[in-house]
């Protein structure tokens, strides 16, 4: 059994996804929302789907212990970032070697890094005039978007596409891929 804790910082689409998925499966599952954004859909998905949250400040997360206690009491075994915004602190990422993946909406190390996320990563992409797009889903260390690639999948980019249409392409590609890459991670782990 593996107790898997999602961050995300706005709608959570994905969390619910992932949420939905493991609770089909009886040997892991989500048992903690964390969010750095109090008005943050991803909190009512959790509430509506009986997940417990816990939201903080940037102080609380940088300065203090207090996220790291609360993983810990829900016996955290995978951190999952889920549109979460922030960098991740040292601490979390040496309790949780390995264990910290994201999900980027570009194929890296192609628009990743420091303040590309959402929208602003499927404008550059229209504003380059690229021809594919994707996904990357990979481990975290030190620096945004740079740790171990676990999954990538790609998909078009029209050359009539808006950010949103591009979007959603993504959107979809994330919902289907994103639980079940967890999934096999976690498998990885257990055979270690
Ligand atoms: C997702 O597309 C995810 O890849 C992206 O934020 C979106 C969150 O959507 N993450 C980043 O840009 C991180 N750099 P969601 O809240 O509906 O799951």
């Amino acid at each position: 059994m593996s107790n898997i804790a999602i961050f995300a910082s706005g709608s959570g689409s994905n969390a619910e996804q992932i949420i939905k998925y493991f609770s089909g499966i009886s040997e892991h599952a989500v048992n903690l929302i964390l969010s750095n954004n109090p008005h943050a859909f991803v909190l009512e998905r959790a509430k509506n789907l009986s997940v417990p949250t816990f939201v903080f400040e940037r102080q609380t997360f940088y300065n203090t212990r207090q996220v790291l206690d609360v993983l810990l009491e829900a016996g955290t075994d995978l951190i999952v970032l889920a549109g979460f915004l922030w960098l991740v602190p040292d601490y979390l990422l040496t309790t949780f070697p390995q264990r910290i993946i994201n999900i980027h909406p570009a194929l890296l190390p192609d628009f990743g890094g420091k303040g590309m996320y959402g929208a602003r990563v499927h404008e550059a992409v229209i504003r380059e005039g690229r021809k594919k797009s994707g996904i990357t889903i990979h481990l975290i260390d030190e620096e945004y978007d740079r740790g171990k690639v676990l999954f990538q999948a790609e998909c078009p980019v029209l050359s009539t596409d808006t950010p949103d249409d591009l979007a959603t392409r993504i959107h979809q590609l994330e919902h289907r891929y994103f639980p079940e890459t967890i999934e096999a991670y976690l498998q990885t782990l257990h055979s270690l």
